[in-house]
């Protein structure tokens, strides 16, 4: 439906070490605004995925993102060594899943478990490595720069935000693993917010995710700091959302005589404000 070769990047669906049925169905379920899905990383594992999926991705132009996880922190560092094939550009460690806890999978909601991990992933690969955050996390900024510390070449900012729905028919949560990750374009706000403080602090790139569903959306991730955006539920609701994105970017920076989209990286033009949020808040009481 589309043409993937004009993609900046393509990122595999997350993969674990032993094949992995997912979770219990109904793995997803609608909201008033979005959806939440708890999926449970299903895959047919390490062998099978360098075996077949890699060569399938091969055939295409754009760099492979390979995102990976585990719940140990010494299997996720030898899960990245063996991914570390020359047809793979970057591993993505997936260290937000949000149906986990901090100590087995979602160890971005704690900045010394991000240390700890992603520094143990860095020993055991030379691939570029990129550190996807929990938008869960208390303090992002400070596990973003845990993560930076560790020796992150770039942050995903964000995985998706636990959520619970409960059926009002027979009063049983709506979905088989009960809590799921929500994904909505109403989050693109909050996820915003979090990559402009983190783009503040940290000196590597980000890559903005959440809720990019127009050309502006990515100007704005842009404006905030990001580097590049990653694209999830727009090209669910519809698949050639991806290239008309790309198309209507560059027609908008055309438009405003802007050479390179690079140019919007951190240019928000927000010198002249108040950069103490509780001192901003509290303008005018
Ligand atoms: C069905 C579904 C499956 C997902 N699976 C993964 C995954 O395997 N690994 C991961 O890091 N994020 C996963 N995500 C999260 C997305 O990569 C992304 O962070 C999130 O959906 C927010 O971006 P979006 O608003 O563009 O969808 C998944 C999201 C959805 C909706």
């Amino acid at each position: 439906m589309i043409d993937l070769n004009r993609l900046g990047g393509l990122v595999a669906k997350t993969i674990c070490r032993e094949p992995r049925l997912g979770n219990p169905t109904p793995r997803m379920a609608e909201t008033e605004a979005g959806i939440i899905q708890s999926i449970g990383l299903p895959g047919k594992g390490i062998k099978y995925f360098l075996d077949h999926i890699v060569p399938e991705y091969a055939k295409f132009k754009p760099p492979l993102i390979v995102s990976c996880s585990s719940e140990s922190p010494e299997d996720f560092a030898e899960l990245a060594r063996e991914l570390s094939v020359p047809d793979v550009d970057v591993v993505e460690c997936n260290i937000s899943c949000p149906t986990r806890n901090t100590s087995g999978g979602n160890f971005a909601l704690d900045t010394e478990h991000t240390k700890n991990v992603v520094g143990m992933i860095r020993a055991a690969t030379d691939k570029p490595l990129w550190a996807k955050l929990s938008p869960s996390a208390g303090d992002i900024v400070a596990v973003a720069l845990a993560a930076q510390e560790a020796g992150a070449d770039a942050l995903c900012i964000a995985n998706t935000f636990l959520s619970l729905k409960i059926r009002t028919d027979n009063f049983r949560p709506a979905l088989g693993n009960k809590f799921g990750g929500m994904v909505s374009p109403a989050l693109k706000p909050i996820v915003l917010r979090m990559v402009y403080q983190v783009a503040k602090e940290v000196s590597i790139p980000i890559i903005g995710i959440g809720g990019v569903t127009k050309a502006e959306d990515v100007v704005e991730y842009m404006l905030a700091g990001a580097s590049a955006v990653g694209i999830g539920y727009a090209g669910f609701r519809n698949p050639t959302a991806l290239t008309a994105i790309i198309d209507d970017l560059e027609a908008w920076c055309i438009e405003r005589g802007i050479d390179k989209v690079s140019d919007l990286i951190g240019a928000v033009r927000d010198d002249d404000m108040e950069m103490d949020t509780l001192a901003a808040a509290s303008v005018g009481v």
